[in-house]
């Protein structure tokens, strides 16, 4: 081979090199970019709806979701009052005004959505905003909207008891928790996968304090002087979004002052399924 060709070679030779070298930074830039792109998908993709996230047990359960970095909405009846009522650091909630007996607007505001956490509950105890109309008519909307908006997931607060109407609480208020087990039914029966998750007498306690204990099989007479922290409960709220243990179960739950903490995520991953 003359020199002459051999240069030509090893020029052409370089050339391919730098050529792969620059096809592969091209390839792995395109990768990071792509990547980065499912990344925020990823991110978009999970949206999440807190109805009554002006609420005492709401402002808790946005309040991890903020500090947690995901994202959600949060649902108020008037975002002025729910600022005034928890202090400034709630301005940023990403509020949505509506009310939940509203379905048109519940359609328009669950869109969207992913998952819902729903802990809505009537303020009055009779009346158009009763529990007829708020805790049954308002889930039967919300629950509604987010079949149209093919949620994921839809977590449901109610409370313990729901099922008796001996239970004193039902008795005082004209059978209010009836609508409530109303409620439950309409979402149990909504072909969503679903948790509902009652409470028992909640209290501003910070969480991790008590042992979280967690029943199912409507044994609630037990629970009825217990108490549970409304800390507590949002981390379980939260947790039960996406907890294959807590699909389309119900449970019982109240603190145990007896006992110290313990891992209660084990227990949402021992749950049984409800029985169709
Ligand atoms: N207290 C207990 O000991 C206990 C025990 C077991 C179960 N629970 C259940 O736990 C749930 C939450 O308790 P909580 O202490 O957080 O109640 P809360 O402080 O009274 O909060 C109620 C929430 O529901 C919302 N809401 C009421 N009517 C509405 C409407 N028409 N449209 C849209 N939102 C509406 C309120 O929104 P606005 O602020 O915008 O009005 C608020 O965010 C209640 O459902 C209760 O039944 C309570």
């Amino acid at each position: 081979m003359s020199i002459q060709r051999l240069k030509l070679c090893v020029s052409k030779l370089s050339c391919n090199l730098v050529l792969s070298l620059l096809l592969a930074c091209l390839t792995l830039g395109g990768c990071a970019g792509q990547a980065k792109r499912e990344d925020s998908q990823a991110q978009v993709r999970e949206l999440i709806f807190v109805a009554g996230a002006s609420g005492r047990v709401g402002r808790y359960v946005i309040r991890r979701l903020k500090d947690e970095g995901r994202p959600f909405r949060s649902l108020t009846t008037s975002k002025a009052k729910a600022i005034e009522r928890w202090g400034d650091s709630y301005r940023k909630m990403n509020w949505v005004e509506g009310d939940v007996r509203d379905s048109a607007r519940m359609q328009q505001i669950v869109a969207g959505a992913t998952r819902v956490i729903c802990v809505v509950g009537a303020r009055e105890a009779t009346g158009p905003n009763g529990p007829e109309f708020v805790d049954y008519g308002g889930v039967v909307n919300l629950v509604e909207a987010a079949k149209a908006a093919q949620v994921e997931h839809f977590v449901l607060l109610t409370a313990i008891g729901v099922t008796d109407p001996e239970h004193p609480f039902n008795k005082a208020t004209q059978g209010a928790l009836q609508w409530r087990f109303k409620g439950e039914e309409h979402l149990r029966n909504s072909g969503l996968s679903y948790t509902i998750v009652r409470p028992a007498g909640l209290v501003n306690r910070p969480a991790g304090e008590q042992r979280v204990i967690i029943e199912q099989g409507d044994n609630w007479q037990p629970l009825l002087r217990s108490t549970l922290s409304r800390d507590d409960l949002s981390q379980v709220l939260i947790e039960s979004l996406a907890n294959a243990g807590a699909r389309n179960a119900t449970f019982e739950i109240a603190n145990d002052p007896t006992q110290g903490p313990g891992d209660w995520r084990l227990l949402l991953d021992a749950l049984q399924p409800d029985q169709p």
